[in-house]
């Protein structure tokens, strides 16, 4: 976009690097429908050992690979529990009613954290053809609306015992687990263990254009590649786009502590600028929301008067505002951002 000197909207904007294209143009493929493309095979094999599962899935997005774990873990008539902030019942559009006949419950939460309880509190089963019986319980980590926030391994692992106690199975949506565990130290097979399923995406943080992965054991990958093609994810040559995947898995995982530490910059001087804006401590990992009402601003104006001033950002709610820094915000950009979002907390709106 031109003008925009730093683009905080998503990180899902990142452009493929000189590397990752030659990468891909370089790619050995065959038919993924028929099973054939060495490339995808490669880089599911890879995430799978990542995540300490048997099988992976590539997919072509998030979303797909978290509709295919819903598909898999919950009958029509059945339902999941998740966050009331949670992408999969927040920013799918409906798919697990429409794909799946599904119902979702949600449980409130401060800023996505994540507490064994509240899942459990929500959880029913054995309770015959009286109330809709609830097959899984839908982890997001690092939690996308809740602000980049990274959730606490003992109450993962609290939650599957409560959920194996009842046979409900859970799905971590982890499309920015690589984040987690950046944040953390924890490693990607402490968090993979405690799921059925866990998806991850490329195409965030990492940097890749297109592409999540979905793990699981080998027989439910097996129904989950009929239930791809199902819902029209089948792809061909695909080893072009997962060569882009492998290659964010060598170069791009590592770096995602910068990321961190810029938006932890940015927090500290807005805080510094409006007291109450950002709570620093809440800033875990590439993800920062203000409150810019703090200042007197409403999020739509706040977005529009940094857009003019070249820092393009998203405004989560009436008086809140996302940040999201990834591959393509340097040092340079930060500063930029730093300068002007400052100044307008400062300011605040004229009037
Ligand atoms: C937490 C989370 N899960 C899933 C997705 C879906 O990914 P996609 O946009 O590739 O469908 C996103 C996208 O931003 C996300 O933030």
């Amino acid at each position: 976009m031109g003008g925009v000197r730093a683009d905080l909207l998503s990180d899902t904007l990142t452009r493929p690097t000189d590397g990752m294209r030659s990468a891909m143009a370089a790619a050995p493929v065959g038919d993924d429908v028929f099973g054939e493309d060495p490339t995808v095979n490669a880089l599911e094999e890879r995430v799978a050992s990542l995540l300490g599962h048997e099988a992976g899935l590539f997919t072509p997005s998030g979303s797909m690979a978290n509709q295919l774990g819903v598909r898999l873990h919950v009958r029509p008539g059945e339902e999941l529990v998740a966050d009331s902030l949670a992408h999969i019942v927040r920013a799918e559009l409906g798919a697990a009613a429409i794909l799946s006949g599904i119902t979702s419950r949600t449980w409130v939460s401060t800023r996505g954290r994540f507490r064994a309880d509240d899942a459990a509190s929500l959880m029913t089963t054995g309770v015959g053809p009286y109330q809709v019986c609830t097959s899984l319980v839908v982890v997001e980590n690092t939690h996308n609306f809740g602000g980049g926030t990274v959730q606490p391994i003992e109450q993962i692992r609290r939650a599957r015992t409560l959920t194996r106690e009842h046979g409900v199975a859970m799905h971590l949506d982890g499309a920015r687990l690589w984040n987690a565990a950046a944040a953390t130290g924890t490693a990607l097979t402490a968090y993979g263990r405690e799921f059925d399923t866990v998806s991850v995406c490329l195409s965030k943080g990492l940097g890749a254009p297109v592409g999540s992965v979905l793990v699981g054991s080998r027989a439910a990958m097996q129904e989950s590649r009929v239930w791809r093609k199902r819902f029209g994810g089948g792809m061909r040559q695909a080893g072009i786009l997962a060569a882009a995947g492998l290659w964010a898995l060598d170069h791009h995982v590592e770096r995602l502590v910068d990321d961190h530490a810029r938006a932890r910059r940015a927090a500290d001087a807005m805080a510094e600028a409006a007291p109450g804006s950002v709570d620093p401590a809440a800033v875990e990992t590439n993800i920062v929301v203000v409150d810019v009402a703090v200042a007197g601003w409403s999020g739509p104006d706040f977005v529009a008067t940094a857009l003019h001033r070249g820092v393009r950002t998203y405004a989560v709610g009436p008086g809140s505002v996302r940040l999201v820094w990834h591959l393509d915000v340097d040092d340079a950009a930060t500063d930029h951002a730093v300068d002007v979002l400052t100044d307008l907390l400062r300011s605040g709106p004229a009037s």
